[in-house]
């Protein structure tokens, strides 16, 4: 056949429907980017994670050589219980109750395959990170949402969504949970809610999927509660993710998931990827082994100078235009603007000017919230905060949505 002569594939014919929406991950760099939730290339370990590389190497080639085992290093899996124990509370794990993921996005994604068909409800915060916002809404599950307060998600809120969910006799399957700290608000889930919140998940009968993503950024608190995990109950009905992306990165992929032996079967089985990257797993163990307190207090020290920062440009370049709570962790300010102001539609002119941030909206999984802005502070440096928020404001001049 002459080259080019073949018939135009109709590639309707081949799709599953419905179709997934394409994650917005960020290919452009801006100037200016509040937009990432990543630690910024000015605090990034690289000498030491260089040294921990060439250790591994030298020291597990044997290892890495092979396909990895499904549930990760066993050197890792170590660290990763020792972790748990220390900082969160969490005694009951050994490295069998640890399967090693790609991010902590891959566990999510794997708690989701197990649990979730089209029609299921799931319950979450009323603004929530915009990456579960997306899989939830095309999971085709009923997606029901609870309002927070200074300290978190609303107990009593919940239980009256519970109850009205029973009387139309729908069963939850899980809540999916940010406590400590939310992503985006910043809020801390105090103990007694975590209790109640056990209470409620034993008597509605549901899984609590706790998103622990943040742990390690606590900036303004003595001490975290402890994992929801830990409660009593909870190494039952609660499937804990996690990750290292906050610390080091999250171009390095590794995450993991702590659930029940049943609950990490049923989701080791989805995992059909052949394995994480074992080498970034061992580079990420040995430097861990090495430096994992040091790094955390040095690292929070600078974010806690990053986030004054700004809520100091923000307080002098927009005023009593622009409402937001001290965040006590985290990597993020989730900022008010006066109603009117339509942060959703300033994305792109700000983009476009250098620019980045998210809006509102996208954390909403009913695209509510046009007035709020999420803003990274981890990432850019103090002097890109400082005159970013400044062009920030000129641009929102600039568009007419602020006229002082
Ligand atoms: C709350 C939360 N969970 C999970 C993730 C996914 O992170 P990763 O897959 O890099 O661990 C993010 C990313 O920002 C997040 O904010």
């Amino acid at each position: 056949m002459a080259k080019g002569a073949r018939k135009p594939v109709n590639y309707e014919s081949f799709w599953v429907v419905p179709q997934l929406p394409v994650p917005a991950w960020q290919t452009e760099r801006h100037t200016y980017d509040f937009g990432g939730a990543n630690p910024g290339p000015d605090v990034m370990p690289s000498a030491d994670l260089a040294e921990a590389a060439k250790q591994v190497i030298v020291e597990e080639h044997n290892e890495i050589v092979r396909y990895p085992p499904t549930y990760g290093p066993d050197r890792l899996r170590e660290l990763i219980v020792h972790k748990m124990k220390v900082h969160r509370g969490i005694e009951w794990a050994g490295i069998d109750e640890v399967l090693v993921t790609n991010g902590s996005a891959q566990g999510i994604a794997l708690a989701m395959q197990t649990t979730v068909v089209p029609g299921d409800v799931i319950i979450t915060h009323r603004y929530v990170y915009q990456g579960v916002v997306r899989s939830f809404n095309a999971s085709g599950a009923e997606i029901v949402t609870v309002d927070r307060d200074e300290d978190g998600m609303r107990m009593d809120l919940l239980e009256e969504a519970l109850a009205g969910l029973k009387k139309q006799g729908k069963k939850v399957k899980f809540l999916y949970i940010i406590p400590s700290p939310q992503n985006p608000d910043g809020t801390i889930l105090p103990l007694d809610r975590r209790e109640k919140l056990m209470d409620l998940a034993e008597e509605y009968d549901f899984l609590i999927m706790e998103d622990d993503c943040y742990v390690d950024q606590t900036l303004d608190v003595d001490q975290m509660p402890p994992a929801i995990m830990s409660l009593d109950g909870g190494e039952e009905r609660v499937i804990y993710i996690a990750t290292f992306s906050k610390i080091i990165s999250p171009g390095v992929r590794v995450g993991w998931v702590t659930a029940s032996k049943p609950l990490l079967e049923r989701m080791a089985g989805y995992k059909q990827d052949v394995g994480n990257d074992y080498f970034s797993g061992l580079i990420v163990a040995k430097y861990l082994e090495d430096h994992m307190d040091d790094r955390i207090e040095w690292l929070n020290d600078r974010m806690r100078h990053k986030r004054d920062t700004m809520l100091a440009a923000l307080g002098e370049n927009f005023g009593p235009l622009v409402q937001v709570r001290v965040p006590k962790g985290g990597m993020f300010l989730w900022a008010q603007f006066r109603d009117g102001i339509n942060m959703s539609e300033l994305e792109v002119p700000s983009m476009e000017r250098g620019v980045r941030y998210l809006g509102g909206p996208q954390f909403s999984v009913i695209g509510e919230g046009k007035n709020y802005a999420r803003l990274n502070y981890s990432f850019p440096s103090v002097e890109e905060i400082t005159n970013g928020i400044a062009k920030l404001a000129d641009v929102l001049r600039e568009e007419g949505a602020i006229k002082e």
